[in-house]
């Protein structure tokens, strides 16, 4: 004891910077060197090169699979796609100015009571749990878009991977070859990132051995917030708000005074570049270009010159993929539920690790309140 306190409250991280929190093989960030790795693979020798499900099975097996495995996972995921009606009927009861990933939250916690190994645990029922769930958070949100515009819901192709299904869902036609590359990059390359917040919060949950749903949902909630995932709608919402290339020296120039956070900027691991970002500026250039909008990749670009110059920050994943998005027709309130339906892969494939060697995450605080307070009754308080 000190000052009447335990010891152990010495020692204290503010916001866990640098403490270690987990042993897991699936993905790291070296934050110094710009690097990250899924099982070892450096994202830039397979992003552009792998399909979303290759990388699921990477996450899940801990090696790419061959064509046949391939074939099997994109067959099962396409046919788990479908959502029990009870939840088209929940996406239906929402209000219309309920958030995408408030629901998405809500409607997966519902999937967890309908899950047909609902109450069971143990590896193959968490398998098949990790699989629904990775084919149904993107109907969910393809759903719940095309609930909202009145527009009659459409099944998924046996045909098709995630990624297409995902577009063909919400849109109501396959997409283009160039939709399809990026959609699926999209999804590679948000898929997996260390022990992000959202994947703490999803291991903490599981690590009281409460189910794969409950782990998820608390991990969608995590993800929500404008600090993490929720950075890719306030993204796109500056670049609108700015609207103009020579606007926006005086933009950044009145936040910077201000001392605020330019959204899509900064990392709390990254000292360099995020080089998800550095596939994503080529495809929000191309994409705005195509679809006319070179403006806002312009007024992206200035943004990003203008913040690195002047703060010596870096934008990360969620700069560049509001303007990949945008320019797919994907609204910018569905931005982070695209986020999420990639990164569920990423975030079972945690559950299942913490589940394979589990133990309670229960860290202790430091007690900051004064102790032995002399207890006053009710009636003689002021
Ligand atoms: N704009 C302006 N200044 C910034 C920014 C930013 N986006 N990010 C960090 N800084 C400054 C900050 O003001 C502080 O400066 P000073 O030391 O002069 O006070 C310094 O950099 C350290 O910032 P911090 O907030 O203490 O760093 P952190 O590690 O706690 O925060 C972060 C990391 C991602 C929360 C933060 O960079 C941020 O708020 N960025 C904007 C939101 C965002 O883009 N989030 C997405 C994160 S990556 C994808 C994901 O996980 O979803």
């Amino acid at each position: 004891m000190a000052n009447g306190k335990p010891a152990e409250d010495k020692t204290f991280v503010r916001g866990l910077e640098g403490v270690v929190a987990a042993e897991t093989n699936i993905s790291w960030v070296d934050g110094i060197h710009g690097k990250l790795y899924y099982w070892g693979y450096d994202i830039h020798d397979i992003a552009e090169k792998v399909t979303f499900e290759e990388v699921i099975y990477l996450l899940w097996n801990g090696r790419f699979p061959n064509r046949t495995e391939w074939e099997t996972l994109r067959r099962e995921l396409a046919s788990e796609m479908r959502l029990p009606s009870q939840v088209v009927d929940l996406l239906k009861l929402m209000p219309p100015n309920a958030h995408p990933m408030q629901v998405l939250q809500t409607a997966v916690a519902m999937l967890g009571v309908f899950d047909p190994d609902s109450g069971i645990s143990g590896p193959e029922a968490n398998l098949r749990k990790a699989k629904r769930l990775v084919a149904q958070v993107p109907t969910i949100i393809a759903d719940l878009h095309r609930i909202r515009k009145g527009l009659p819901l459409i099944s998924a192709d046996p045909q098709l991977g995630i990624s297409d299904n995902f577009l063909y869902m919400l849109r109501g036609a396959p997409p283009e070859e160039i939709e399809h590359t990026v959609m699926d990059l999209i999804m590679v390359l948000h898929t997996d990132h260390g022990l992000n917040a959202s994947t703490f919060a999803g291991r903490v949950i599981a690590s009281t051995l409460s189910d794969m749903h409950a782990a998820l949902a608390g991990a969608i909630g995590a993800l929500k917030g404008p600090l993490h995932g929720g950075a890719n709608q306030k993204v796109m919402e500056m670049i609108l708000q700015i609207g103009k290339v020579d606007m926006v020296q005086d933009y950044i120039a009145g936040m910077l005074d201000n001392r605020r956070k330019i959204m899509g900027f900064g990392h709390r691991v990254y000292r360099t570049e995020d080089p998800r970002a550095r596939h994503l500026r080529k495809y929000s250039e191309m994409l705005c270009e195509m679809r006319g909008f070179r403006e806002l990749y312009d007024i992206s670009h200035k943004v990003e010159t203008l913040v690195r110059e002047q703060k010596g920050i870096y934008p990360n994943v969620d700069f560049y993929s509001a303007t990949v998005q945008h320019a797919m027709g994907i609204p910018a309130d569905f931005f982070t539920a695209v986020f999420a339906a990639s990164r569920t892969a990423g975030w079972v494939a945690h559950i299942m690790e913490q589940y394979a060697d589990n133990r309670l995450i229960r860290p202790t605080s430091k007690y900051t309140a004064e102790l032995g307070i002399p207890f006053t009754p009710m009636d003689k308080r002021s």
